[in-house]
Formats: C-alpha cells, structure tokens, sequence
C-alpha cells in the first residue's frame, strides 16, 4: 500500500505553524496579489491565496488590472506597492494575458518583496546556493511535503519531468543544493529526451510537471518509486456540470508500484500555497529587522 503524499494535511500543520508564529509576532505581514486578466483557473488560484493568507492573519490585497493593461500600467502598479512600506510580499499571477511580458514584470518586483522567486534575481541566488534568497513556492513546496512524510532527499536519484521556469529548472537546483537537506542527484528530462523510461525506471523519485493527464505510466518505474505528481489539468465533466483535475501520473494505474505518491488535488497544490505564506512571513520578518535596524 502506498503512502499518500497528502499535501492538504501537511499544508494545514505548516500554516498551522506559521499562523502561531504570525500572532506571537508584533508584525501583521501584508501580500499585495496583482491579477492581470481573467483566466478562470487563474480565479480560483488567487482567491485560495487570500483566503488562506487572511485565514493566518496576514493582509492580503487584490489587485485587480483588465486584459488590456499595458506594461507600463502593471510596471507603475508594481513600482506603487515597491514603495508601500506596509506591504512585505508582492506576486503576479501567471500567466499574463501577454506572456512576453512576463520577465520584465517579474523582475519588476523588489527582491526583498519578491516570494513567488520568479525574478532573475531570486533565481540567481538560487542557483548560487545564496541562503538569502526566495525560492519559489511549488519547488519548495516539493521539498517540503517531501520531508514532512519523512523522504531523504540526499543521495537520491531524482528525475523531474519538465523544464518550466516556475516548477522544473528551479527544481532541479533546488534538489541538487550541496546541503543536507537537499544534495539529491538529478535528471531533468523534456521533451527532446530520447528513452525516457529508461531514465525514469531509475529514478527513486519522480517528479512530474509537463501537463499531460496520466502521462506516468506503470511501464516507466520501478517498484518502490516515489512519485510526486504536479499536473493540474482542468477538463470539463459535463455530467457534474464543473471542471475537474487530472494529474500528469495515472495515479489508480501506478500506486500500487509506489512506496508513496501524492494525490492531484490535494497534493503539491495545497503546499505551494503554504510556502506561499512562509515566503510572505520570512519576507515581513526581514523587513521588520531592517525597519529595527536603520532606526537605531
Ligand atoms: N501560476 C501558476 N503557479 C503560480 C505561482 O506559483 N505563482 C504565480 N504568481 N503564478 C502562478
């Protein structure tokens, strides 16, 4: 029987932490959440964020730009919450309704305000080792449900499977950080990687984030793998009359193979959502310090 990577019980403990940790403190953490557009998945996203952020005492604030919004409206909107001492944490949800945007708007965003790690700053660090830096939240959300079931990361055979920007490239640093936490050995395969089931029949662990329903099949692991699932894909089930969600794994088809895996939903989306909220605390606390600190 496999363990279930049950991302929603882990996340609530985590939250549970930081929310006891949040009202010991004399600090109210604020994020600022700028929505550009409408994209329907994009809506239920955000609103879990506020609504978890405010659950745990943290401020949080939407705002809202339309489809139509020009760089220099989203720059200036970021450039106002920049200079806005009360607000510690700023994110903007993606995708753009422009996706070329997307970097100069990341980048846009102050480094000691930026908890989504998207910027090429925060990657930067990353990618140096920097203990200062935010790393982004569905890569440490990773690690962490890892750990909370009590998976070692170190001297493990991780493939991750996909390269974005946002889950599988900072991933792989991520894991292959020279530290005790960390210190796995990884592959990164796409879609140009040739026998690729080669590869994942052995990894000791396997993430997956390509956005294909059910592409993990049993064929491609061994026994005693375990599989962190990070697809979501939304289909419309016109019996229930709403959207349901898929993993990229054939969760039913391979859990018997597994030593543990996680579901979707309710695996790696609840934590990313956590370390959304650890990143907006370590970002207030940091800016307490200094605001402490150039007072004195
Ligand atoms: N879109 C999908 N995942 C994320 C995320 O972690 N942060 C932001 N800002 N947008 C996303």
């Amino acid at each position: 029987m496999a363990i279930i990577l049950d991302g929603t019980a882990a996340a609530k403990r985590i939250l549970l932490r930081i929310g006891e940790e949040i009202s010991s403190l004399q600090i109210r953490p604020k994020l600022a959440i700028v929505f550009v557009g409408d994209n329907s998945a994009s809506e239920i996203y955000v609103r879990n964020k506020l609504t978890r952020a405010r659950a745990l005492g943290i401020d949080a604030q939407l705002v809202r730009l339309t489809a139509k919004s020009t760089i220099g409206d989203i720059l200036g909107t970021i450039e106002r919450l920049n200079a806005d001492p009360s607000v510690s944490g700023i994110i903007v949800q993606a995708p753009l309704p422009d996706n070329s945007m997307q970097s100069t708007v990341f980048n846009a965003i102050a480094a000691e305000k930026d908890v989504d790690g998207f910027s090429d700053r925060s990657i930067a660090k990353l990618v140096r080792g920097a203990s200062d830096g935010f790393i982004s939240c569905t890569p440490l959300g990773i690690c962490e449900l890892l750990r909370e079931f009590g998976i070692g990361i170190s001297g493990k055979h991780i493939v991750v499977l996909g390269r974005s920007c946002i889950v599988g490239r900072p991933l792989s640093i991520l894991l292959s950080q020279k530290s005790e936490n960390f210190n796995g050995t990884v592959t990164l395969c796409h879609s140009g990687t040739k026998n690729l089931a080669s590869l994942t029949a052995m990894a000791d662990i396997i993430v997956i984030a390509i956005g294909k329903k059910f592409f993990l099949k049993k064929h491609m692991l061994r026994p005693g793998v375990v599989v962190v699932d990070v697809g979501i894909n939304r289909e419309f089930d016109p019996n229930a009359g709403k959207y349901r969600i898929f993993g990229d794994a054939d969760f039913d088809g391979i859990r018997d193979m597994c030593y543990a895996i996680s579901p979707v939903p309710g695996g790696v989306g609840p934590m990313t959502v956590a370390m959304l909220m650890h990143n907006t605390l370590a970002a207030a606390k940091l800016q307490h310090l200094q605001a402490d600190t150039a007072a004195l």
